[in-house]
């Protein structure tokens, strides 16, 4: 068996790692972005677009970034290098990425921890008080620093002593609180309207194959984001996995497990927005203006809001300490440096960048760059650029620079285990997934769906 000297820590059993890697995967795109993104493009057409891609895009692309962290047993660029000598970037670019979604991450981590803290102070939050609020200069960038040491701090606890255990309990904590909210949800009047807005199609929203096309491009974006693919963080997970674990196994815990929550929270939230009759709206607006009114209004939802906030909470820090340790695992090896001292300086570094993108809800929100604010391009470089263009390299990374033999031996336990979904992950990693990316890449830069 392979015993990797650069990478000694290590996962301590297979729960700990389900828990890591799904709390990775598990975060703000599951509680706020799913449920609004399925409801604005025609449910349950969305639904089955997305199982789709769940199995043509996220299987195969996850699986790949598992065999190769666990086959190099280093850090995302040194795993990727390792493969094939010139291919280091695929990992820099991840760990760039990790950059860029950790610093939009912390400030809205941030904005959590101030809504679960209002919420326990018991002051009724108004639908105004978010764009308000986020355009205050100091208080939103404490809480962002806030959010920032507590990953920094479980980061330098350590893969097992720090990640593992904390998200072996934030996790199953949050899964029987979210079905909880959830049963809560049904039960409150004209939750069926609710339930209808998420899985029923709108026949207006669905009229031509553009439609069709746009449909297919957030789901695409969302299974990127949803399984944390693109950068990196697979790969650094998947080093500290011990050579007799089950891949496939994993990755298909990990999807299921995620998508599984990404439901919930759809029935958590959507029935509770629409019983009170209003209308959901995407993202930040959903999460930060409209269900703090949901919660006061309803009987006995200061409580559930607080929970909620806590929930979402759990959900964002144990994605934040994912890509946090992307970087960590590659400054330390790189510089020579104590995963301490690692995690301190780029924890400052992304607290820099954090302060930027919070300031470009208020003071800075007249400096754009290619029409956007410093907040939406972050978002724009990693949703759009990164996710899909390290989808791709990795494909191309595992089907022939590494080639499927190898791969599939890596993934089999040197040929232990049965490999039945072998035949789907060839054809998708090698011409599916890279072709299906490329195009919907292409597409959605040159802003076709628009
Ligand atoms: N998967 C996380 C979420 O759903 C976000 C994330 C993206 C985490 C990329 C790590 C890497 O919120």
């Amino acid at each position: 068996m392979k015993k990797n000297k650069a990478a000694p820590e290590q996962w301590t059993s297979k729960f700990g790692f389900i828990m890591a890697a799904s709390g990775s995967a598990i975060g703000l795109g599951n509680l706020w972005k799913f449920p609004y993104v399925a409801g604005r493009n025609g449910g349950a057409l969305f639904l089955i677009i997305y199982v789709a891609f769940l199995l043509l895009l996220g299987f195969p692309i996850l699986l790949s970034e598992l065999a190769v962290g666990r086959y190099a047993g280093m850090n995302a660029v040194a795993s990727c290098r390792k493969i094939d000598r010139k291919w280091g970037f695929v990992g820099g670019l991840g760990i760039f990425g990790a950059f860029t979604v950790l610093s939009g991450y912390c400030v809205v981590g941030g904005w959590v921890l101030k809504y679960f803290a209002s919420s326990l102070s018991g002051g009724s939050i108004s639908p105004d008080f978010f764009p308000e609020y986020s355009a205050r200069a100091i208080e939103p960038i404490v809480w962002t620093f806030v959010f920032t040491v507590i990953t920094a701090i479980i980061v330098i606890g350590g893969v097992s002593g720090g990640i593992e255990k904390v998200s072996s309990v934030l996790l199953p904590v949050l899964t029987v609180f979210l079905i909880g909210i959830m049963v809560y949800s049904l039960t409150l009047p004209n939750a069926s309207e609710g339930v209808k807005f998420f899985l029923v199609p709108d026949p207006g929203e669905i009229g031509s194959w553009k439609d069709i096309a746009r449909i297919a491009l957030s789901a695409m974006g969302q299974v990127f984001f949803s399984l944390s693919l693109g950068m990196g963080t697979l790969i650094t997970y998947g080093s500290y996995l011990p050579g007799n674990s089950g891949l496939v196994s994993n990755t298909l815990t990990i999807i299921i497990f995620d998508t599984l929550i990404a439901v919930i929270a759809g029935f958590a939230i959507l029935p509770a927005v629409f019983s009170l009759g209003l209308e959901p709206t995407g993202g930040p607006g959903l999460l930060f203006s409209t269900l703090p009114v949901v919660f006061a209004r309803l009987p006995g939802g200061g409580f559930m809001g607080g929970i909620f906030f806590l929930l979402v909470f759990f959900a964002a820090v144990t994605s934040a300490i994912s890509l946090l340790e992307v970087i960590v695992a590659w400054l330390s090896a790189a510089a020579n440096l104590s995963r301490r001292t690692a995690a301190i300086i780029s924890s400052a570094v992304i607290f820099g960048i954090s302060c930027l993108a919070s300031l470009s809800f208020g003071a800075l929100s007249g400096f754009r760059i290619g029409g956007m604010s410093f907040f939406e391009l972050l978002e724009f470089l990693s949703d759009k650029l990164i996710m899909p263009l390290g989808g791709i390299f990795i494909c191309i990374l595992v089907g022939y620079k590494w080639g499927i033999k190898p791969a599939s031996r890596e993934i089999t336990n040197q040929g232990r285990l049965k490999f039945r979904l072998g035949k789907l992950f060839e054809i998708s990693v090698k011409y599916l997934s890279p072709l299906l990316i490329a195009l919907i890449f292409v597409f959605s830069l040159i802003g076709a769906f628009e």
